[in-house]
Parts: structure tokens; C-alpha cells; sequence
């Protein structure tokens, strides 16, 4: 369904019931990336996908976009929906705009999922890579970003043996607007450093990497777990980047496991001693 917010029509997800679990997609996708994870948590939960502004179903943005912004229009969507608080998972970019969200309203948020993602913003190289990225999606489309994208994904072993599931990586990614990721590629270029905001976090975390991600590589992911206190930290073999959709049964079994974890410590908290 598509909700009225901020001034933009946004498209979210919104399946089963409970505790609120808000999955943050990447890039150059939308919430159907988190299909297997849809299904799944949605037996016990509550799991809203939305697609940021410019991506997926999401309307274009009028003026630049900031990470900060993609976070606001979360917020405003949460207030619509009259979510209080929920679980905020992050996969890579959702995990830019998961760091801008705890640093806005960390109130919010009772637990956290971080999967193949890092705090540290761009480098001089990384900031020009994708100021390019614009330049040819603007160019040659939204091919521009799945040509560049794809092999980066899932591992050359799941290229060979899953080929439906590029099929269907290649389907949500032509069918996303150029203009929208051109927005997404300056956002996450001049992206802020969350490295200071690690040591505040004080909710449950779990970290998820993949064990072959160029992206997001295990020990960045492994450093940036050991910044956050309390963290659970866990690498699933044999993936690359895309975790939550080359390895859905590993990444949906941590996640589970974690939710009930942080449930049961939640309500430990509550408890009269
Ligand atoms: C993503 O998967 O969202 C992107 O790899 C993020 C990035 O390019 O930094």
C-alpha cells in the first residue's frame, strides 16, 4: 500500500501481526528483496518493507536527498502507521539510513539488525565512483547500476547455480527509477560517519555478514560488531552481499533466533524484581 507522508507518496509492505519489524532494503532495490523474510517473521511478526523515496513503488524526490531525509520519511511513515517503537534491520544502504535513524529518534527502536553494512562514510575514490554511478544512470538507465551491481550481489558459484534468483535481481533492479537511484548514489556518497554513534547504541544488535561480501567485508563487519556493546556478531557461509536473498533460510534462522532473544531480554527489563 502507498501512505501520504512527508509531503510524498511512499510504499510499504505491511504483513502480519505483533511486534513491528521494519526491513531497510538496498541498493539498487526495493522491498522485494526482503520476500523470504516477508514470509517468514510475518508467522509472528509484524514486518514492514517500505521502499525509500525515488526507489521501488516510492514516489520521486522533488528536491536533493539526504540520507538523513530517507531516515525522516521512515519516521513520518512510522507515525502514520502509529508504530511507536519497533525492530529496525538495515541491509547495506537500509543500514546508512538505520545509523541516520538511531541518531534522530533512538527512542524509537527496541532492537537492531545490521546485515552487510559499515559505518564508515566514502572515501575521496568511493565519493567519485558514485558521482559516476549518477552520471551513467542518467546516461543508460537503470542498467548503469545493475551492471555494476550484479556481480557484486551473490557469489559466482550462486550465479551459475541459481539463475532464477538473478532472474528476479534483474527484474527489481530494471524496473527502478534512474532518477531515484541517481538521488540514492549522491545521498550515500556525502554520507555522514557513524563510527562515534557504535558505542551509543543500547539495544540488542545483531550483525550479519557474508562470508564473501566485497562490499561489506567480514572484518569491517566483525570491527564495526565490536564497537557496539553487547552485539551478537554472525558471517553465513558461502554468501556474498546480498545475504537476506543468496542465503535466506541461514540469514531468516539468526534473525528469529535474535528477535526471541530480544523479546525475552525486553521483558526481563519490564518484570518487577
Ligand atoms: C547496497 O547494497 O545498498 C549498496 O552496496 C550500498 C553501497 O553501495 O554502499
Amino acid at each position: 500500500m502507498k501512505k501520504h507522508v512527508n509531503g510524498t507518496e511512499l510504499f510499504v509492505q505491511d504483513q502480519g501481526q505483533g511486534t513491528p519489524v521494519i526491513l531497510l532494503h538496498g541498493f539498487p532495490l526495493d522491498h522485494r528483496m526482503w520476500q523470504s523474510q516477508m514470509e517468514t517473521l510475518s508467522a509472528n511478526y509484524r514486518v514492514l518493507a517500505p521502499d525509500f523515496r525515488g526507489m521501488g513503488q516510492s514516489d520521486l524526490p522533488v528536491t536533493p536527498m539526504s540520507l538523513t531525509q530517507y531516515a525522516q520519511d521512515i519516521l513520518a511513515l512510522m507515525d502514520e502507521l502509529r508504530i511507536e517503537k519497533a525492530t529496525l534491520g538495515g541491509f547495506s544502504m537500509g543500514g546508512y539510513v538505520a545509523f541516520a535513524l538511531l541518531r534522530l529518534a533512538p527512542e524509537r527502536f527496541s532492537a537492531l539488525i545490521l546485515a552487510n553494512t559499515r559505518p564508515e562514510p566514502d572515501g575521496q575514490e568511493g565519493r567519485k565512483n558514485r558521482l559516476n554511478m549518477a552520471v551513467s544512470l542518467y546516461d543508460k538507465g537503470a542498467a548503469a547500476a545493475r551492471d555494476a551491481m550484479l556481480p557484486k550481489l551473490v557469489t559466482e558459484a550462486t550465479h551459475l547455480e541459481q539463475p532464477q534468483l538473478i532472474d528476479s535481481l534483474k527484474v527489481i533492479m530494471d524496473s527502478m527509477p534512474a532518477e531515484g537511484l541517481v538521488h540514492a548514489s549522491i545521498a550515500m556518497a556525502f554520507r555522514a560517519d557513524s563510527v562515534d554513534l557504535l558505542p551509543t547504541i543500547s539495544v540488542p544488535t545483531l550483525v550479519i555478514a557474508g562470508e564473501q561480501d566485497a562490499i561489506a567485508p567480514p572484518d569491517v563487519m566483525k570491527s564495526m560488531a565490536d564497537q557496539i556493546p553487547g552485539a551478537n556478531f554472525h558471517v553465513i557461509p558461502s554468501a556474498s552481499h546480498l545475504t537476506p536473498m543468496e542465503k535466506p533460510e541461514a540469514f531468516n534462522e539468526l534473525v528469529l533466533a535474535f528477535l526471541k532473544e530480544a523479546s525475552l531480554k525486553s521483558m526481563d527489563y519490564r518484570s518487577p524484581s
